[in-house]
């Protein structure tokens, strides 16, 4: 097995953007949740499992499932979540594993939005790399580029561990709290770390 590093952070951090500049700098790059949204879209893996769990009501003319359907179902329905969720994690951590086997490159990073949350990984996990920011940044950044109301991200970030406790369990931390050149000069950094770590292990 590659070396492997998982990436995680709390809603809006910054971790699809922090795991961008790890990939141009020559990292393999693993995101679970590119792996559960292909599953999903039309021909996906998870398609003929969740037409027979759910009902053809939940698969759109397109194929690929209604999320919007499924997420109203499953905010209120413990239930449907965990139906859902016993479909998906086995095939993405099925297609996570064989994506970090196949990996060409001196160690991988593997983004987990829930990584301590879900425990998910953590045998194959030589290293933590947490991103972090401000609480209020969190709900500006991800107000902008969702449809998501204040209301609704500080639940969702109210259902993930508390920032202070992320940040303990942390091997690094990427503090993304000021400009995207202070992130990338923090990650060209890691990213130098994690060669040599990778060589050495
Ligand atoms: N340092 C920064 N300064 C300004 N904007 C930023 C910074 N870092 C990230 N952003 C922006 O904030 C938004 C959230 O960042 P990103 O998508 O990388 O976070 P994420 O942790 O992957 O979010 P999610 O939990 O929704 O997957 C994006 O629109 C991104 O361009
Ligand atoms: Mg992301």
């Amino acid at each position: 097995m590659p070396f492997c590093i998982g990436l995680t952070g709390g809603i809006g951090s910054g971790k699809s953007s922090a795991a961008e500049i790890f990939e141009k700098l020559g990292a393999a790059l693993v995101d679970t949740d590119v792996i559960a949204h292909a599953l999903t879209q039309p021909g996906g893996a998870a398609i003929a499992a969740i037409r027979r769990g759910f009902g053809d009501e939940y698969i759109g003319p397109d194929g690929s499932l209604d999320r919007g359907r499924m997420r109203r179902l499953v905010f209120g329905d413990g239930d449907a979540k965990k139906k859902l969720e016993a479909i998906l994690h086995p095939l993405i951590r099925e297609q996570s594993r064989a994506r970090i086997a196949a990996a060409q490159a001196p160690y991988v990073i593997i983004v987990v939005p829930l990584l301590f949350e879900t425990g998910a990984y953590r045998d194959l996990l030589r290293r933590v790399v947490v991103v972090d920011c401000g609480e209020q940044q969190q709900v500006t950044r991800t107000m902008a580029r969702s449809k998501l109301s204040e209301r609704e991200v500080r639940a969702i970030m109210a259902a993930q561990l508390p920032r202070a406790e992320r940040l303990q369990r942390a091997d690094d931390v990427l503090a993304n709290d000021g400009d995207p050149a202070a992130l990338r000069r923090q990650v060209e950094t890691l990213h130098r770390t994690y060669v040599a770590l990778a060589r050495d292990a």
